[in-house]
């Protein structure tokens, strides 16, 4: 039984880039759960310090900017920029920072706005840490070429000059940093489904996503 009140919780993990962000929106839209793009949290807090001139590796400035979140800021734009990206991988490497920002992504899983039935958290970390006991883990991956190439469309798509090689060596430190930081480190939990989306389809990941879930619902209410 979940142990996070009555809110059924689809943990969703992954690297950048990996499909999980649309494989969780279709995923809430289907099942008409709340969804939390928590990659967003970090996002916002590293806007919050650059905006004030501060400097995203300085852990009090960080963890004060991610205690006092405007949820507001979650609507950014500018939370797609690039520098922000960056800079959000530098503060979510600091431990206070996690701290800060994990009772709102728990109260958002136990208690979904709008009285959703369930939540669809997608992050770094769910599954490990922010929801263990979620009721559905996945962890959605692809390879590091595969995920720089999506990266590289999607910029150019919006009208911002790229160049693949510099996409690709940027998603390599980025992983690195994400998989190597002391504090929940980004990591498959040990009772998570992988999904490969490196040869798998948007379509077909959200069918397999989609059959699990339906699983773990028919079991929950027998
Ligand atoms: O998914 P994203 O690119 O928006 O995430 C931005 C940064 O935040 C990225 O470096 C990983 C980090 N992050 C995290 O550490 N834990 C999460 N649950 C979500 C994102």
């Amino acid at each position: 039984m979940p142990s996070q009140g009555t809110s059924f919780i689809v943990a969703i993990d992954g690297p950048a880039a990996s499909g999980k962000g649309t494989l969780a929106r279709g995923l809430a839209a289907k099942f008409g759960f709340a969804h939390l793009d928590t990659g967003k949290l970090y996002r916002a807090t590293a806007l919050a310090v650059l905006q004030s001139n501060g400097d995203p590796r300085d852990a009090a400035t960080a963890a004060a900017a991610a205690g006092r979140l405007d949820p507001v800021l979650l609507a950014e734009p500018r939370l797609l920029d690039e520098a922000v990206a960056g800079a959000a991988s530098v503060v979510a490497a600091i431990p206070q920072v996690r701290a800060a920002l994990l009772d709102y992504q728990r109260n958002f899983a136990a208690h979904p706005p709008a009285s959703a039935s369930g939540a669809v958290l997608d992050g770094r970390d769910i599954g490990t840490a922010v929801c263990p006991d979620a009721d559905v883990k996945l962890f959605v991956t692809a390879s590091t070429e595969t995920r720089a190439e999506r990266r590289f469309q999607e910029l150019r798509q919006r009208g911002a000059p790229a160049i693949y090689r510099d996409v690709l060596q940027d998603m390599k430190e980025r992983d690195a940093r994400d998989t190597q930081r002391q504090a929940a480190p980004l990591a498959a939990a040990t009772d998570a489904v992988i999904i490969d989306t490196t040869t798998l389809d948007a379509d077909q990941a959200f069918e397999r996503a989609s059959a699990l879930i339906a699983r773990a619902l028919g079991s929950r209410s027998r």
